[in-house]
């Protein structure tokens, strides 16, 4: 039998979670730490409350319950593999659920981005590249270009290896987890993911902030 690409495209993996309530164990848990830690970041790049978020790959909206009350109402959407992922955020999480229109959460399995406004200001696709094959990074990333002609920042997150003969064998990143170069969750080099935003018209830079797991950050500008 062939290996899902990640264990989140597993045959009934969401229902099997979601019947166990485990919406916030399968998003990776450290459901505090992770969605202040992505509240910093976007609060460091400039987010101010009158800006539009999209939150690519948003799972149970854990940054989600940060960003909503912060921002102005319904100026936040969301996009994940599963829908039913992002409703058991919504219902569960979202302290106060007048501030956003559960029609900003859209299923969206291939990046397209489809059913979202044009006037998105920032983008954050947090611990979601970390878990699929470079191919999505490069389908993603002139998608979200093209598509979002005001956006001022794309922020996202990637395991990196130190250099081609490193990333042919299974990793250990700082903070333990064990990264692989054809299986979840998956590593990549530098040059190629910054090739990558750079073919899609950012101007990229990786750096090495404290990030759950020992990802690291990528911020691409639109240039
Ligand atoms: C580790 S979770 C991170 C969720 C969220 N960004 C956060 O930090 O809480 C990875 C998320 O990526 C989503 N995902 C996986 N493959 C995807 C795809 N092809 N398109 C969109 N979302 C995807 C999963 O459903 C899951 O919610």
């Amino acid at each position: 039998m062939t290996r899902p690409i990640s264990p989140y495209h597993a045959p009934g993996f969401y229902d099997d979670a979601l019947a166990q309530g485990r919406h916030r164990d399968i998003v990776g848990g450290r459901w505090e730490e992770t969605g202040l830690v992505q509240m910093q970041l976007l609060l460091a790049a400039g987010l101010d409350p009158q800006h539009r978020l999209l939150d690519i790959g948003a799972g149970s909206l854990r940054l989600g319950c940060r960003a909503v009350p912060y921002l102005l109402p319904n100026h936040y959407w969301a996009t994940d593999l599963s829908g039913a992922l992002m409703r058991r955020g919504y219902d569960a999480e979202l302290a106060d659920k007048t501030r956003l229109s559960p029609d900003h959460l859209i299923e969206d399995a291939n990046f397209d981005l489809h059913g979202l406004p044009d006037d998105i200001d920032f983008a954050m696709a947090f611990a979601v590249f970390t878990h699929l094959p470079l191919t999505f990074l490069q389908t993603a990333l002139p998608n979200i270009r093209s598509r979002f002609p005001r956006l001022q920042k794309l922020l996202f997150t990637v395991f990196l290896a130190p250099d081609p003969a490193l990333a042919r064998s299974p990793l250990r990143q700082p903070d333990g987890v064990v990264t692989h170069p054809n299986r979840a969750p998956y590593h990549h080099l530098a040059e190629d993911v910054l090739a990558a935003t750079q073919a899609a018209g950012f101007a990229a830079t990786l750096s090495d902030p404290y990030l759950p797991r020992g990802q690291r950050l990528c911020t691409a500008l639109p240039c």
